[in-house]
């Protein structure tokens, strides 16, 4: 392609010790990278920012290898085709993928393969209630925790992008009862007011453990865990009878180095008979359009709400990525590259 445009990457510097800072990643420009035969090239426009890049950070095995030193950091993202040689993508094209963060990233043979989206869709609700995060509500508390009319639903991280699909999700399918902890009084009232939860606990002012058993007198039947730590603990000691845990994320451990501690309450599972079990959302890529018909209905209907917290600037990626771990957006995190 014929550009006098560069591409910049933000390329991992140094693995982090605790939140990513000045020196995690590093800002290189380079010419703006061949697509070969078969191939497209796309230009990046928006990036979704996960919690899961902090753990792909750092030098630990996980479910992917670590993101190398020297690399650039990985991450989805949508992007426009701006050339091509495939028969598969034409220029204009929408994409999402594996785009890392920079500003153009290439599909050929060896970067493999993106999702090209429909046209009409909202590039930010692609990224959020209908791209991994909506999916991952909707697979992991409809599959794993097999929400049923009656239950009553705890979810943490409830104002975040995945939890407040899930509670809004547990409403639809008929829970009679759906808790979500979050950590300011603004995000507590946007979940209920807004968003149908029928309570809100605010985790860092108020006893969790208290307020729980106020709100779910008869235990939790589906408790859906994006944070791990303690409240996981305590949800473990709330469990009903034939409870689920939906083990989706465990975020208040993500910038820790050390030993991950243990949950104390975990032979009450014994006692209840109940399940705890974790999940990836990349088992499911083959079944995400039937989720992403269901979602559509329900976001026309106004049954679900989305909300999307952009921030401006492919430079700004870091500070984005740490939103996610001081609580500062409601909803799916997203840069807008340019
Ligand atoms: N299993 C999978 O395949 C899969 C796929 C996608 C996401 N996930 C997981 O799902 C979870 C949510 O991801 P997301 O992308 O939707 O992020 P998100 O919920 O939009 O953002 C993270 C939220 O977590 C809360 N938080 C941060 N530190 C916390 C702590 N120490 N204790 C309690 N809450 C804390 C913050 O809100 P507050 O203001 O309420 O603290 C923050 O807004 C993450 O654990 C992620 O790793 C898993």
């Amino acid at each position: 392609m014929a550009t006098t445009d560069r591409n910049r990457r933000l390329l991992l510097a140094e693995r982090p010790s605790g939140m990513v800072n000045a020196d995690t990643v590093r800002l290189v420009e380079e010419d703006v990278p061949d697509h070969g035969p078969d191939g497209a090239l796309v230009r990046v426009r928006y990036l979704s920012i996960d919690p899961t890049i902090r753990t792909w950070m750092n030098d630990a095995r996980g479910y992917v290898p670590p993101i190398a030193i020297g690399e650039v950091v990985r991450g989805g993202g949508i992007g426009e085709v701006v050339a091509t040689t495939s028969a598969r993508y034409a220029v204009g094209d929408l994409v999402f993928g594996m785009t890392g963060w920079q500003d153009y990233a290439v599909i050929n043979a060896a970067a493999g393969a993106m999702q090209v989206i429909p046209p009409g869709i909202d590039p930010l609700a692609a990224l959020s209630v209908f791209g991994v995060t909506g999916m991952t509500a909707y697979f992991g508390l409809l599959d794993v925790g097999k929400v049923a009319e009656g239950d009553t639903v705890v979810v943490s991280g409830a104002a975040g992008a995945t939890g407040s699909v899930v509670g809004q999700l547990a409403k639809i399918k008929g829970a009679a009862t759906v808790v979500g902890l979050a950590g300011t009084d603004e995000k507590c009232a946007w979940l209920v007011e807004d968003l149908g939860f029928d309570a809100a606990v605010n985790y860092r002012t108020q006893n969790v453990a208290t307020s729980l058993r106020e709100q779910c007198p008869g235990g939790i039947d589906v408790y859906f865990d994006n944070v791990g730590g303690d409240i996981l603990d305590i949800c473990l000691g709330q469990l009903a009878q034939k409870g689920r845990i939906v083990l989706c994320g465990a975020i208040s451990t993500y910038n820790d180095s050390g030993p991950v501690k243990g949950p104390g309450n975990y032979r009450n599972l014994i006692v209840v008979r109940g399940r705890m079990e974790g999940f990836l959302i990349f088992d499911y890529f083959d079944r995400f359009p039937e989720a992403q018909m269901a979602m559509a209905s329900w976001v026309a209907e106004g049954r679900i709400k989305h909300s999307e917290h952009v921030v401006e600037g492919l430079e700004q990626a870091p500070a984005a990525l740490n939103l996610l771990f001081t609580g500062g957006n409601t909803g799916k995190v997203i840069v807008a590259v340019e």
